[in-house]
């Protein structure tokens, strides 16, 4: 296992990204459940990241994020696509990285302590599923190997969620 500081020194860091990746799919392994998924993947970044003070999904439901699974303080529960750094990344469907969030227009505050953040959209072959936010009591955490080892991180948790998009037998079975 990485130690916390091979993330943090840019040299290792793109190993240590990978060997998360290895732990996530070991965790993950054949369970389908985006809950349950989304739940041990917050709990393995927030164990094994250095530097972050809170990691977490925020679903999308019809046009907003509503909070999933995270590790860290409460949060807020609502956040509407294009407000905050999430609803940000949500409507142009790509990662934002914030190095300074009082420097952010329109920045939600649910931790005080959080000074920088890096957000993921989850997009499932194109449709948007939710995002992984993730928070650092520092200033300037996250940069772009944050963001290429976060995004594989991502692939990761969405190669699980797969079969939740097959249709649900269950009905047709129980007429047998
Ligand atoms: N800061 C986020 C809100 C979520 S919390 O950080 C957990 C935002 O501006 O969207």
């Amino acid at each position: 296992m990485h130690s916390q500081t091979d993330v943090a020194t840019n040299s290792g860091k793109v190993e240590a990204y990978q060997q998360i990746c290895r732990q996530l799919e070991e965790l993950l392994g054949d369970e389908s459940s985006f809950i349950a998924n989304a739940a041990n993947t917050s709990a393995l970044l927030f164990h094994s990241l250095p530097d972050v003070n809170w990691v977490g999904f925020y679903i999308a439901q019809g046009d907003e994020l509503v909070l999933g699974p995270f590790q860290g303080k409460p949060a807020c529960v609502r956040i509407p696509f294009g407000e905050g750094v999430c609803g940000t990344a949500a409507a142009r469907g790509e990662t934002v990285i914030v190095p300074d969030v009082s420097k952010f227009a329109g920045h939600i505050a649910c931790d005080t302590a959080s000074q920088s953040e890096i957000v993921v959209p989850l997009l499932n072959w194109g449709r948007l599923l939710g995002v992984l936010d993730i928070d650092s009591a520092s200033l300037n955490r996250f940069d772009e190997e944050d963001s290429e080892g976060i995004e594989s991180i991502v692939s990761v948790f969405l190669a699980s969620e797969v079969t939740n998009d097959l249709p649900d037998l269950s009905e047709e079975k129980a007429q047998y």
